[in-house]
């Protein structure tokens, strides 16, 4: 694995954009794995400053989000798809076809994974971008005695609803399920980008990527793949 710990927020945010624009300016038709949650942010306000400065574009870029909450319309301010509106589709010039997340709103899970997993099976991400849950989740592929390969509706562990009920007015707001893509649409990426910032996450950065490769711990199966670059702050890498 190759492991960059920064000094600064600033300095990951602009070194991951930097990363994201050559390797669209060097394949403009590059197909992306993209995450939300707090820690990709900064890396999308850098990108859409990159785009307005004339350094990248969108226009051939085709892009696959990790995961979505199950219940939510694309216009609920909590929803994937309209984080992804806020931080970075409607300031770049990718074509709206171009865009693809899993359909919260869907009447038939089943159909709906299928449908997902078909689009992924067409198009191997040149890049996945991941985050990490605190309890080593990537998507939302919780640790367990298991995990799946493809699309799945998973049931989320009461401690990632409460991690990500800062963004809700209440807990009993958060989702109790999303759709995820599973471990192996992640693995397939031709390339994985694992970011993450934080004192709170340097205990289980160290696990998942020095421990053992268990389910327990879904992104310590990261390191079964040949390819992947993790960006940290300094409180992240602490314990590395
Ligand atoms: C969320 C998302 C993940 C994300 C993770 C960390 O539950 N489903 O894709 O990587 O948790 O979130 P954050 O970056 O806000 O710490």
């Amino acid at each position: 694995m190759d492991i960059r710990i920064f000094e600064s927020a600033e300095k990951l945010d602009l070194h991951a954009a930097e990363w994201f624009s050559e390797l669209i300016n060097q394949k403009p038709g590059a197909v992306l794995g993209l995450a939300t949650g707090s820690t990709p942010i900064g890396i999308y306000a850098k990108l859409v400053e990159q785009h307005r400065s004339g350094k990248v574009s969108f226009a051939e870029v085709t892009t696959y989000n990790l995961d979505e909450y199950v219940g939510l319309t694309p216009d609920n301010d909590q929803s994937y798809a309209y984080y992804m509106n806020q931080h970075l589709f409607s300031h770049v010039d990718i074509p709206p076809g171009n865009v693809h997340l899993p359909d919260g709103m869907a009447l038939d899970p089943a159909a709906e994974c299928a449908r997902y997993d078909a689009l992924l099976a067409e198009h191997a991400a040149d890049v996945q971008l991941l985050g990490l849950g605190h309890n080593g989740h990537i998507g939302f592929n919780e640790p367990d005695e298991q995990l799946s390969s493809g699309t799945h509706v998973v049931a989320l562990k009461e401690e990632t609803r409460q991690a990500n009920a800062r963004f809700f007015s209440s807990l009993d707001e958060v989702p109790k399920a999303a759709y995820t893509m599973g471990v192996g649409s992640i693995l397939k990426a031709k390339q994985i980008l694992l970011v993450v910032r934080g004192s709170d996450k340097a205990g289980i950065v160290k696990e998942a990527l020095t421990g053992p490769v268990t389910t327990q711990v879904p992104a310590s199966l990261l390191q079964l793949h040949p390819n992947v670059i993790v960006l940290l702050d300094q409180e992240a890498g602490r314990l590395l």
